[in-house]
């Protein structure tokens, strides 16, 4: 029998609202790939996704169709806090923005104050939930991402024993970055009106933490992919829950990221001085020439051009980087870094300009359209994350006919080929970088070699359709325990 499945999708950020990072590209695709699964009657179920955001100032800024729809209050000790809930509705989806005084007094979605970022999210999670009661629509499971929406699902599981209304609910938890948890926040969950939990398998630090609660509480646990589902098992990767997680390996299971590919498309992505596919790859040499012109490097086709684009922090490794292409400055290439973030890697990264000032561009902002360029025209992509639980840039990398070289690890792991669609190394140091960098260069050298590689990445299916089939299966399988 094939049925309509309710799905209540809670994220902090999501496109085309709000972005600061990858979770905003999943919670903006997913969703709505979950509603596109086709739909046969008696074989196949549906899937009625409805997204829910804070309302971020930056989303109220741009907002002109948001429609009321429900006010209550949420419980909090010293006076319940009002809740307003607006709808509106993106690519035939309905999205709910939850507002309140902890969400409106606060300019950015993410700050560096762990403490009101707690107070801010654990609102928006227990309104989130309360909303359930206030629709004429109940959900079957509530998907909630990251630390920001855990305490959803470990509010649930505590009130689920004695409230009926919320006592079918079954949950999922996808972990984007495990090592962000959300801070201690005991005060905060006991003015919310969160029992503290107390199970002997989890350690005694995490019991006052989001991210582990949700864990608790969560019936599926979701690594953004298979490799990462392993690493997190591990003390290296396991951010000291690892031996918690063991004793959940039955509710983890691994599912890879997909890619907008309606959005990152050389075909037809006019951002591009020249669009290509995948057999008229010369062409992306105007790219290439536009890069080097407008970045005031030598015009020159025949120099590999290497690129990282991305968040500037300790995760994504760029001091792995300047150190390898320190101990290759005898080779000919070229360089281009762009992104923002960590100070002291952004300085590195000018210094690194500073010593090859001929070959090197430390290009220290956010910019959506020169990293399109970037894609559509430098050779080689460098990705040396440290930890990397799904990685996104390595696929668009790929789709863009531009060679990825990374640390074997997580998504990386499970996107990226050796010898195939790119090059990879096992540990994340300079040593083991270099190695993988001069494979890289040797195949360079051989065009039509190269072309081959340029060609199977960009004929890789990173679709979201397939993503969406593994939640199916992992929704259905919740439902019929
Ligand atoms: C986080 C992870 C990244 C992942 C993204 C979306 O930003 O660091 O690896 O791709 O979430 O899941």
């Amino acid at each position: 029998m094939s049925a309509m499945i309710n799905i209540l999708f809670l994220a902090a950020e999501a496109e085309p609202f709000v972005k600061i990072g990858g979770l905003a590209d999943v919670a903006g695709s997913l969703p709505l790939a979950l509603r596109a699964l086709p739909f046969q009657p008696a074989h196949e179920d549906a899937f009625d996704v409805r997204l829910v955001l804070p309302l971020h100032r930056a989303i109220l800024a741009q907002a002109n169709t948001l429609r009321p729809v429900a006010e209550f209050l949420v419980y909090r000790r010293g006076g319940n806090i009002p809740v307003q809930v607006f709808q509106t509705s993106s690519g035939g989806m309905l999205v709910y923005f939850i507002d309140g005084a902890p969400l409106s007094s606060t300019p950015s979605v993410y700050s560096s104050d762990l403490a009101s970022d707690c107070e801010k999210y654990a609102f928006f999670s227990l309104a989130a939930l309360e909303l359930t009661r206030h629709l004429d629509w109940q959900p079957d499971i509530i998907h909630a991402n990251d630390w920001h929406t855990a305490l959803a699902l470990y509010g649930l599981r505590s009130r689920q024993s004695t409230d009926p209304a919320l006592m079918h609910i079954r949950t999922v938890f996808t972990i984007h970055n495990l090592p962000y948890m959300g801070g201690e926040c005991a005060d905060v969950l006991s003015a919310y009106g969160l029992r503290p939990l107390n199970d002997a398998y989890l350690p005694g630090w995490a019991q006052t933490q989001p991210l582990p609660l949700g864990l608790w509480a969560a019936d599926a646990i979701v690594p953004v992919s298979p490799t990462y589902a392993r690493e997190i098992l591990t003390p290296n990767f396991g951010c000291g829950l690892d031996p918690y997680l063991k004793t959940r390996t039955n509710c983890i299971t691994g599912i890879l990221n997909g890619l907008d590919v309606n959005c990152w498309n050389p075909a037809t992505d006019t951002t591009l001085a020249a669009r290509f596919n995948p057999d008229e790859l010369p062409v992306r040499t105007i790219n290439k020439i536009a890069l080097q012109k407008a970045l005031e490097l030598k015009e020159d086709a025949s120099v590999p051009l290497l690129v990282m684009i991305g968040r500037i922090d300790q995760q994504k490794g760029l001091d792995i980087t300047f150190d390898t292409l320190r101990q290759m400055k005898d080779r000919t290439w070229q360089f281009v870094v762009l992104g923002s973030g960590d100070p002291t890697l952004e300085n590195a990264a000018r210094n690194l300009q500073a010593d090859f000032p001929d070959c090197v561009r430390a290009v220290i902002r956010y910019d959506a359209f020169l990293s399109h360029l970037l894609y559509g025209g430098a050779d080689i992509f460098l990705m040396p994350s440290r930890y990397e639980p799904c990685g996104l840039a390595q696929m668009i990398a790929m789709h863009y006919g531009c060679i990825p070289v990374v640390h074997s690890t997580g998504g990386l792991e499970d996107t990226v080929q050796e010898g195939k669609t790119g090059f990879l190394f096992q540990e994340a140091e300079a040593g083991f970088m270099m190695e993988a960098l001069e494979r890289a260069l040797s195949i360079y050298s051989a065009p039509e070699k190269w072309q081959r590689l340029q060609q199977n990445g960009m004929r890789e299916d990173f679709s979201w359709h397939r993503s969406a089939r593994q939640y199916a299966d992992i929704y259905k399988s919740i439902l019929s325990d």
